[in-house]
């Protein structure tokens, strides 16, 4: 049975004051639940903060990131590398998100170099990928993802997903309320899980596939309902203690 991951991408969000609120309403909401790894990606400057936080209290949030760099130190400006976020203790690592692929034309043979960086450093990739809207309306979804995932499996072998996290996140379901369907959501995530089996069974049955998208407390529990969708990554619902709690409750039950 797989773990069900429940992660918060605050994207450009955020102030010590609401990192501190945040944290602090989590983890009174997070008190005694269990069946759920729960991990929030604040932006980097906050993470020596959000650490302290999380140190002193009680509901073992796991620490991630929103993005790495490639190179382990030296003349890259503005750039973090692994040991970095490991200094602050951030495991679980976002790459590829689709705002990266867009915003700073990230490729994908750029997102596995990257996910090759992180495991090499022992860090938890949370490797996302997803169709645009016009690659949906052509029915290109399932490649496009295939296509995404096999610059990993082609560079480093099937066996690199292994304790890997993928995000599975159409990105006209991203910050738009238009979230997929979770019979959809299903066929996609049965799809890639399908694309990975053919490489190895194994490593498909235990891969975590979170479903990302206008993640929220009302539309939760159906896809985690669905056998192949193992948790969420969350955006807007995350910057609410009640709302992204309630998620991560949702997966909790849906998974017991
Ligand atoms: P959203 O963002 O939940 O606001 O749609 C999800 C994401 O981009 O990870």
């Amino acid at each position: 049975m797989r773990h069900p991951v429940v992660m918060g991408n605050w994207k450009l969000n955020g102030s010590k004051e609401m990192v501190s609120n945040l944290l602090k309403g989590l983890d009174a909401e997070l008190k005694g639940v269990e069946g759920v790894d729960v991990a929030v990606a604040p932006p980097a400057m906050y993470l020596d903060l959000a650490e302290q936080l999380i140190g002193k209290g009680e509901s073992k949030i796991i620490l991630g990131a929103q993005n790495v760099d490639v190179n382990a130190s030296g003349a890259f400006t503005g750039d973090i590398s692994p040991e970095m976020l490991k200094d602050f203790g951030a495991s679980h690592i976002i790459i590829g998100h689709s705002e990266r692929r867009e915003y700073h034309s990230e490729s994908d043979e750029f997102v596995a170099k990257k996910f090759a960086f992180l495991k090499e450093h022992g860090l938890t990739p949370v490797l996302c990928i997803g169709e645009s809207e016009a690659q949906n309306e052509a029915g290109e979804t399932v490649a496009v993802c295939a296509r995404q995932i096999d610059a990993v499996i082609n560079t480093q072998g099937v066996e690199a997903l292994d304790g890997a996290i993928i995000a599975y996140e159409p990105i006209w379901a991203i910050g738009t309320g238009k979230a997929a369907t979770a019979d959809d959501a299903q066929r996609i995530h049965a799809a890639i899980r399908a694309h990975i089996a053919e490489k190895s069974e194994e490593v498909a049955k235990k891969v975590v596939i979170q479903y990302g998208g206008s993640v929220k407390p009302e539309n939760a529990e159906a896809y985690f309902a669905q056998p192949d969708i193992d948790g969420a990554l969350v955006g807007g619902a995350a910057l609410n203690a009640e709302s992204f709690a309630a998620i991560a409750k949702a997966a909790a039950k849906a998974k017991k």
